[in-house]
């Protein structure tokens, strides 16, 4: 067993190394010009499903139609779902409709910065309103997309399959222990182009890591192995009788 960030020490120096990195190598992405509540949403909600280079055009075709959440709280959903065409997993434009629409009537148009308000509101879960709140408000939450997550079950040698609830709850402890008590934005971020940069789910360039040393994975050399995802049982179709043909 390999103990790793296991002092306060440890865990400053950690994040220190991850904004040092991230101010010399960040990405730059049309959503980061800004720290609109609003946008951070918007490009969050499209980047759940869908990879970044996709979103970009339809983030800034969204935002130019609807600049403000009262514009897209009195548009008609056919509207914005014919906007979303293209993105897939419609239900993700259905539900910021509605998030809208709930925002005019009870919160002024504004996006709340609480953790319980933000994920009361349809669509928006842990990681969601964690980003809501670290890029959009400056305030400590934590992001969980595919990318930190397998940054943390490597940091942490963790061998548990990526998808089950035991291994999210873990996840969100550490990402709580790990977390600043300022620069949230750029630490969030930090973390997510580490993991699309250099901590690549295969061959990760651990010579070019910043915290290859805070890593177990790095060093027992199990990064490869990690993230383990359940793969579905395959099933077996011999019991079942086909219908004859007439
Ligand atoms: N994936 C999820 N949120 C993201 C963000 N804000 N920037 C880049 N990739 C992301």
């Amino acid at each position: 067993m390999i103990d790793l960030l296991n002092t306060p020490s440890d865990v400053a120096a950690f994040r220190t190394a991850i904004l040092s990195w991230y101010k010399v190598n960040k990405r730059s992405l049309e959503w980061r010009d800004s720290d609109n509540p609003y946008h951070v949403w918007i490009s969050e909600i499209m980047l759940q499903q869908t990879q970044v280079t996709t979103v970009i055009p339809y983030f800034n075709k969204f935002i130019s139609e609807y600049p403000t959440i009262k514009t897209l709280a009195s548009t008609s959903l056919d509207e914005v779902l014919s906007l979303w065409s293209g993105l897939g997993y419609y239900t993700r434009a259905r539900n910021i409709h509605k998030t809208a629409k709930i925002l005019k009537k009870d919160f002024d148009c504004k996006l709340p910065n609480q953790i319980e308000a933000l994920m009361s509101l349809p669509g928006i879960g842990f990681s969601t309103a964690g980003a809501i709140l670290s890029l959009g408000f400056e305030q400590s939450g934590v992001i969980l997309d595919g990318n930190v997550k397998r940054v943390l079950l490597r940091i942490s040698g963790n061998k548990s399959p990526m998808n089950k609830y035991k291994t999210e709850k873990s996840l969100k402890e550490f990402a709580n222990i790990l977390l600043p008590d300022s620069k949230h934005k750029e630490y969030s971020q930090g973390l997510m182009d580490l993991g699309a940069i250099i901590c690549r789910p295969s061959n990760p360039n651990c010579s070019k890591c910043p915290v290859d040393e805070d890593c177990a994975a790095n060093q027992k050399e199990i990064q490869n192995e990690i993230p383990i995802k359940i793969t579905k049982k395959a099933v077996s179709y011999t019991h079942l009788t086909l219908p004859t043909k007439r």
